[in-house]
């Protein structure tokens, strides 16, 4: 995550200045910076202020900035070789973009509800059917999120094939399309990420998550 999006900062912001806006434009690279839905501070202690500002402020803005950036190179080009050269920078930002929307939502402030699961509701009870126990879920989820080697996403995605729910990781910021993500955990390569990942649980928010898991049944 970090040194990712630090690599991808600086151009990507000069390039998004100079590009004039377009009110009311319906035109595709025109992604902003979803607000966070709480405040800076309020996953403390699980997660530092420091950490989400830096995080939400710099980094998911760095993957709007890369990922307007390359769609309107995509756009305004007719070399097809120069659209195949976009690809790599359109997956890296346009996946950071979607993950980190998604992750946002995945988080709530222990005050709100934050750790605490809809008891007897549906994802409840096919986490008990597909992992054995909602603990055996989670301590799946902290080894198998774990063991990414460097930057990545853990998942908890529903199969719409074997409709199950299952564990799965992607790389880098690849967004996950093999499942409909329920739960995403970030993963950087970073020191303390152990703790962090004991401490997120505390902060899932889990009444997203069986929403999401709602909507993913009736597809
Ligand atoms: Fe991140």
């Amino acid at each position: 995550m970090f040194s990712a999006a630090r690599n991808v900062l600086k151009p990507a912001t000069r390039l998004v200045q100079a590009r004039p806006f377009v009110a009311g434009g319906a035109r595709a690279y025109q992604h902003t910076l979803p607000p966070l839905p709480y405040a800076y501070d309020a996953l403390e202690p699980y997660i530092a202020t420091e950490i989400m500002t830096l995080h939400h402020t710099k980094h998911h803005q760095a993957y709007v900035n890369g990922l307007n950036a390359a769609e309107e190179a995509y756009a305004t080009t007719d070399s097809t070789a120069k659209k195949i050269s976009l690809q790599n920078a359109l997956k890296f930002n346009g996946g950071g973009h979607i993950n980190h929307s998604l992750f946002w939502k995945n988080l709530s402030p222990v005050s709100e509800g934050g750790g605490k699961l809809v008891q007897g509701g549906d994802l409840e009870k096919a986490l008990v059917r597909d992992f054995g126990s909602v603990d055996a879920f989670k301590t799946r989820m902290n080894t198998t999120t774990g063991a990414i080697q460097g930057s990545g996403w853990g998942w908890l995605g529903y199969n719409p094939v074997s409709k199950k729910l299952e564990i799965v990781t992607t790389a880098n910021q690849d967004p996950l399309l093999s499942h409909v993500p329920i739960i995403g955990i970030d993963i950087w390569e970073h020191a303390f990420y152990l703790q962090y990942l004991n401490a997120i649980w505390n902060v899932i928010n889990f009444e997203e998550a069986e929403k999401r898991f709602v909507e993913a049944l009736k597809e």
